[in-house]
């Protein structure tokens, strides 16, 4: 078990010791954590092995300057500033475990400059990468009506999307709409107020938003091949996601290496699949209900595991 009080940064790393149990570092091998951001599961991986070299990415310029402070007391580990959806262009040994930990750290979401958090007044960026692509305030101001449902009700799940489109529409020119705490006012005065809600309204917009501005789907789907090219023979892949859409993709891109449907309208013969991994995680890992007190994040993380056992080009 890895004590959160071992960790360097005060920042809980989801399923922890799920992962370093599935991923198992302590065998000793070279590892890819495809989602560094506080350095927390970097940090596991490398304390379970001295051996261990840990490669890591995030496409987030504030957590290449983390993983800067980071290398000072780790040597065997390596920081790449990159969409993980680019790592075909690293040079990588074969790996043992590759770590995806899906979504916005902690960081992004308490930076009160970094507009991810409707709390703060700040620009509506979202961006994670924001050296590049178009903010969160441009993408209200120029997306049309399709990209607005692909963003609030496709990715945000959000159940009164037509509503706030069609205020998202009506103030476009609204000086309001470029902050992120006054754009959160719009949108949570433009829908019926539940009594007793847990959430703030505007969530699940901001949720979708920000997974369309970063295409954070594209960027899962286009990653996951060229992971899998990258295991070692008997190397293991887990990703921990948190909202359906990535879930399923997991699940679908999982099934279709190990050889199964990828869905009920999958009706290829069996004959003419080939199976090139194993599904350790017949259901996904959850957090339990400590975890979930002591991080609410945790609750609706999954994890998924899968192992390879035959090169594609065998
Ligand atoms: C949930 S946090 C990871 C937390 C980390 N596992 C830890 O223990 O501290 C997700 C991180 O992944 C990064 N990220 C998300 N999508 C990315 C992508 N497509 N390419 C590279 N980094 C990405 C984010 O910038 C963020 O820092």
């Amino acid at each position: 078990m890895i004590e959160e009080a071992q960790l360097p940064l005060s920042h809980r790393s989801v399923l922890l010791n799920d992962v370093v149990k599935w991923l198992n570092p302590s065998k000793g091998g070279q590892f890819l954590d495809c989602t560094f951001g506080g350095g927390g599961h970097s940090e596991a991986l490398l304390q379970a092995n001295e051996k261990n070299f840990v490669y890591a990415i995030d496409c987030d310029p504030s957590a290449k300057q983390r993983a800067q402070n980071f290398s000072l007391d780790h040597g065997n580990f390596r920081f790449y500033q990159i969409n993980f959806s680019e790592v075909g262009c690293l040079r990588l040994p074969p790996l043992d475990g590759i770590l995806m930990d899906l979504g916005v750290s902690s960081f992004q979401l308490d930076d009160g400059d970094r507009g991810f958090s409707f709390r703060h007044h700040t620009p509506l960026d979202m961006r994670m990468d924001n050296s590049r692509g178009i903010t969160a305030a441009d993408f209200l101001y120029k997306a049309s009506e399709r990209e607005l449902a692909t963003a609030i009700r496709d990715y945000g799940e959000e159940e009164y999307w037509k509503k706030i489109i069609s205020t998202i529409l009506g103030n476009r020119k609204n000086p309001d709409m470029k902050y992120a705490d006054s754009f959160a006012k719009i949108v949570s005065g433009c829908i019926p107020n539940k009594r007793g809600q847990k959430i703030h309204p505007a969530t699940k917009t901001f949720q979708g938003i920000r997974i369309f501005i970063n295409d954070e789907i594209g960027s899962l789907e286009a990653a996951l091949p060229i992971l899998f090219d990258k295991l070692a023979m008997d190397g293991r892949l887990a990703v921990i996601s948190f909202h359906s859409l990535e879930d399923r993709i997991v699940k679908k891109f999982f099934h279709k290496m190990a050889g199964k449907a990828i869905d009920r309208f999958d009706d290829k013969p069996q004959q003419d699949r080939i199976s090139y991994a194993n599904i350790l995680t017949k259901k996904p890992i959850t957090a339990e209900e400590t975890e979930i007190d002591n991080n609410p994040r945790s609750r609706s993380a999954k994890l998924r595991i899968l192992e390879k056992t035959r090169n594609i080009l065998d």
